[in-house]
């Protein structure tokens, strides 16, 4: 029977659907698998079940002879060697289409939250400072009715924009021109300096590559308004946190809201944590019940798939299907 290692403990009956094609061994405890453990353990697996917290590099891959497939439980596969894995010809599953509501959902509870500083009128009303009515009291900065600048325009960014008009808000995206959404949803294609420049608010949702990391620096926080608002719900790395730091110490930019960090957990003296203008949530972009279920029940899809020898159902490398005659 093939065996499979799952790294993190699943919602709702994954492990159940697994175990009826495998022998399913499980990461238990309450934090990633330390990568040493984790070489060790996939020396002998065909299947592996992992999250966005487990590097699978080309070491781990060749320490893994007999492995048919990897499912991450997560859309964003940036801790995954895609090209080692295409070349070793195995497949690698992720988690699309279930969570891009959800997530989408929190980039605008983080986009509200900042711009009107509702984490600071928590703490205002919790340290006891609420006095009475304030006519000047944390002034915050409109959203209905602004600008939106959504850098990304995957799923996750076409989500975004389509709540964006729920609140009256003209939308600008950059990249890839996509005429469909711009008919549907009424966007608007501009440069991303353009984009930076005009938007009210911005909010990053890009997969993160070698090119987008680090594209929020210091020259691209420059070009945002004074009272920008600016969003990250894709990978922390997309973001040089030291820029972020800077841009908000000196009013680059008015407020951020983060709900990834580079590294993840943000060390607790980072000078973002403590900036009041800055809201981070760790990591919940996708953290419904449902959601999370959906995700997990998606992953324990395309596992059995791979260990069946069928296509996996969201294929991060499709590339690896290709007869090798196909390939350049
Ligand atoms: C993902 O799926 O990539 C998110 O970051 C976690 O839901």
């Amino acid at each position: 029977m093939a065996e499979v290692l799952v790294t993190r403990r699943p919602l709702g009956d994954a492990i159940e659907r697994i175990q009826k094609v495998a022998r399913v061994v499980i990461w238990e405890e309450d934090r990633p698998i330390p990568r040493d453990e984790l070489l060790n353990a996939v020396s002998t697996i065909h299947g592996l079940y992992c999250m966005l917290t487990d590097r699978i590099d080309d070491e781990m891959m060749m320490a893994a002879p007999h492995l048919q497939v990897i499912s991450q439980m997560a859309v964003g596969v940036d801790n995954i060697d895609l090209a080692s894995a295409t070349a070793l010809r195995i497949p690698v599953g992720h988690t699309p289409e279930v969570l891009t509501e959800t997530t989408a959902d929190t980039a605008f509870a983080l986009l509200l939250a900042a711009a009107r500083r509702v984490g600071e009128g928590i703490d205002h009303v919790r340290d006891g400072r609420w006095g009475p009515w304030d006519p000047q009291l944390l002034l915050g900065t409109d959203v209905h009715g602004a600008t939106l600048g959504v850098v990304g325009m995957g799923r996750i960014g076409a989500a975004i924009a389509r709540r964006a008009g729920g609140f009256d808000m003209r939308v600008l995206y950059s990249g890839s021109r996509k005429p469909d959404l711009e008919a549907r949803l009424g966007l608007i294609h501009r440069t991303l300096d353009q984009l930076l420049s005009e938007s009210d608010h911005v909010v990053a949702s890009v997969p993160l590559t070698e090119e987008t990391r680090a594209m929020f620096n210091d020259a691209t926080f420059a070009r945002m308004r004074p009272s920008a608002t600016f969003v990250n719900i894709a990978r922390g790395a997309v973001v040089d946190h030291d820029a972020l730091s800077r841009a908000l110490e000196d009013g680059t930019i008015g407020a951020a809201a983060l709900d990834v960090t580079d590294p993840e957990p943000i060390p607790a003296d980072h000078p973002l944590v403590t900036d009041e203008r800055c809201t981070i949530l760790p990591h919940l972009g996708s953290s419904s019940g449902a959601t999370r279920e959906a995700m997990a029940s998606l992953a324990a899809d395309n596992l059995i798939a791979g260990l069946t020898g069928d296509p996996l159902v969201a294929c991060a490398n499709p590339a690896v299907y290709a007869e090798p005659d196909d390939e350049d």
